[in-house]
């Protein structure tokens, strides 16, 4: 690692090697640029505070509008001489639902790559099928129209990412939201299986079964919502508020969300985390040296489950049909 001043933190970050592709390692903890509402300086800013206190790994998608803001800071990065390259940093994308027709999936990876053009080196170390859900290719729309849900091509939309990584575009290919049942059908019809699946996962989603079939069939597990996200079901935040993980923050000397990222990152799994502040930023990369007790692995393993991202607020409440009831996303795990 070249950076100036920062070399100590991004060295004690741990790195996964993805299976599939010749992707840089994934950094053991990535930040997520999914904030609403959008606020393009804010994320700059905040992406340029990361590399400061040590970030590698960036996670953004089509639809969070972080694409071009995170370009910007790792533009201003090297300008800064932070990083010497690109290179030195793992960058994830996601493939709308709009784009997961398998015409529309490289040009939709070019699109993205143009609004990252100040990354400078045309490719992603991580492309992923966001959902596996389809939506007509129509412009963009938050909720979408349920009358606008289609089948999912599995076949043809993983092929079409096979195709974004041979021409070198997508170091790994991978998905997100996928339970098992979509991944049987992903594995059924590829030659290269996807390297990642990044999934809701914190000590109160734990996705046991998942990551079960996952470590089975050597595809890695990323956790979003790692902290229990932004309070996206509007009934608070479960990880933060857990009295179980506060009783064990409190007698390791860390905070809650330094158990959570622990405990997942001791499940084999990468966080994706956000915060936009320095203090926090940095407080979620001191995680690396020192442990959970078997103890505390026992009550964590007993918390009561939760799911917040159902993935039903994707579809208005008009109109007749929904593929995320026939996409069978929630499913216990
Ligand atoms: P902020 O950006 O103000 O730090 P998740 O990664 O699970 O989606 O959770 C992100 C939420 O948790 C954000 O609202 C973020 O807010 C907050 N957050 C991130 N790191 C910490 C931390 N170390 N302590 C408390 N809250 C945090």
């Amino acid at each position: 690692m070249a950076s100036k001043g920062t070399a100590t933190v991004a060295a004690a970050v741990p790195e996964v090697a993805l299976r599939s592709g010749n992707a840089r390692p994934m950094p053991a903890v990535g930040m997520g640029t999914a904030a609403f509402p959008l606020v393009p300086e804010a994320t700059k800013n905040a992406v340029l505070a990361a590399i400061e206190v040590g970030y590698r790994h960036f996670d953004t998608a089509y639809m969070y509008g972080t694409e071009k803001p995170l370009g910007d800071a790792v533009a201003e990065a090297v300008r800064r001489g932070l990083v010497a390259s690109r290179q030195e940093l793992f960058v994830t994308s996601k493939l709308w639902c709009t784009q997961c027709h398998p015409d529309l999936v490289l040009p939709a990876l070019r699109q993205t790559l143009q609004a990252c053009r100040n990354l400078q080196i045309e490719y992603l170390d991580l492309y992923l099928i966001h959902w596996p859900i389809c939506i007509k290719p129509v412009p963009p729309s938050f909720p979408a129209k349920k009358e606008d849900a289609m089948p999912f091509d599995f076949e043809g939309v993983w092929l079409a990412m096979e195709e974004c990584h041979r021409l070198g575009l997508a170091k790994a290919i991978g998905v997100s939201n996928f339970t098992t049942k979509h991944l049987d059908k992903v594995l059924a019809a590829a030659t290269i299986p996807p390297a990642v699946n990044q999934v809701e996962l914190n000590p109160v989603w734990q996705q046991r079964t998942l990551r079960g079939y996952c470590a089975e069939k050597g595809i890695h597990v990323a956790a979003y919502s790692p902290l229990g996200g932004q309070n996206w079901d509007g009934t608070g935040n479960a990880v933060l508020e857990s009295d179980v993980l506060a009783g064990i923050a409190k007698a390791r000397g860390k905070t809650i969300a330094q158990v959570s990222l622990r405990w997942i990152y001791e499940q084999g799994v990468t966080s994706i985390a956000k915060s936009y502040n320095m203090e926090r930023l940095k407080q979620n990369l001191e995680i690396f040296d020192w442990e959970l007790t078997d103890e505390d692995r026992l009550k964590i393993s007993q918390i009561p489950q939760k799911k917040v991202v159902k993935g039903t607020d994707l579809f208005s409440r008009e109109g007749e049909f929904t593929s995320v009831d026939a996409a069978d996303l929630n499913v216990e795990e």
